[in-house]
């Protein structure tokens, strides 16, 4: 049997915290310690085989300056499905249980997209940031160049320009 949980970081015990970033490493090689930094300390959607845990993604707080404001954003972070459990709708129960969060808590929801997934967040009705992205950064603002077009909002009640500015704040590793 396969089921969806859902549960914030410090509810995982050690065992599920190691079995996340085991899963992690294996869906993505270049998976690092600052991925899986950004990916705690908000809520988790584990997929679970009984008790094989085939799936991963979670939610976690931002603040994104957009027009003017610092909105409270839901950023999705280490969504995987193991390669030999793709397709059968695992990925979609994790996303349709974090949008509800998105929906319930936050200004709007982001995440930073490979090329290959982008096309499994639009037609979940997140939509491609086409404006100019950066970071605030300890010395000021500084473009993500490399980072335009990569990056997909899910719009809730906040209006955004699509093609305005995009600003996430500060972490170490990987700013989007
Ligand atoms: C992106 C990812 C999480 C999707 O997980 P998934 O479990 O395969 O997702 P789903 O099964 O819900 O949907 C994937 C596709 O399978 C299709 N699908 C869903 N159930 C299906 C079924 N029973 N039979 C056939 N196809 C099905 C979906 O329509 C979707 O089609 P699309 O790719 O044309 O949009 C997964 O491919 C993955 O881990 N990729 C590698 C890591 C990655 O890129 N992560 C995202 C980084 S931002």
């Amino acid at each position: 049997m396969t089921e969806v949980r859902i549960a914030h970081t410090a509810e995982l015990d050690t065992a599920t915290r190691e079995a996340a970033r085991a899963l992690l490493d294996e869906v993505f090689e270049d998976m690092t310690d600052h991925d899986w930094e950004h990916a705690l300390g908000g809520v988790h959607a584990l997929v679970w085989e009984e008790a094989e845990l085939i799936g991963h993604a979670s939610v976690i707080q931002r603040r994104l300056l957009h027009g003017g404001r610092a909105l409270r954003t839901g950023y999705v972070e280490g969504v995987g499905v193991r390669a030999d459990r793709r397709k059968r709708g695992h990925g979609a129960a994790m996303m349709e249980a974090l949008e509800r969060v998105v929906r319930g808590a936050y200004d709007l929801g982001a995440l930073g997209t490979s090329d290959e997934a982008a096309k499994f967040y639009a037609a979940r009705g997140w939509r491609l940031w086409r404006g100019p992205t950066s970071a605030l950064t300890p010395v000021g603002i500084a473009r993500t160049a490399a980072e335009d077009g990569c990056i997909h909002v899910l719009p809730l009640a906040v209006p955004l320009d699509l093609s305005g500015e995009l600003t996430c704040d500060w972490r170490d590793g990987d700013l989007w």
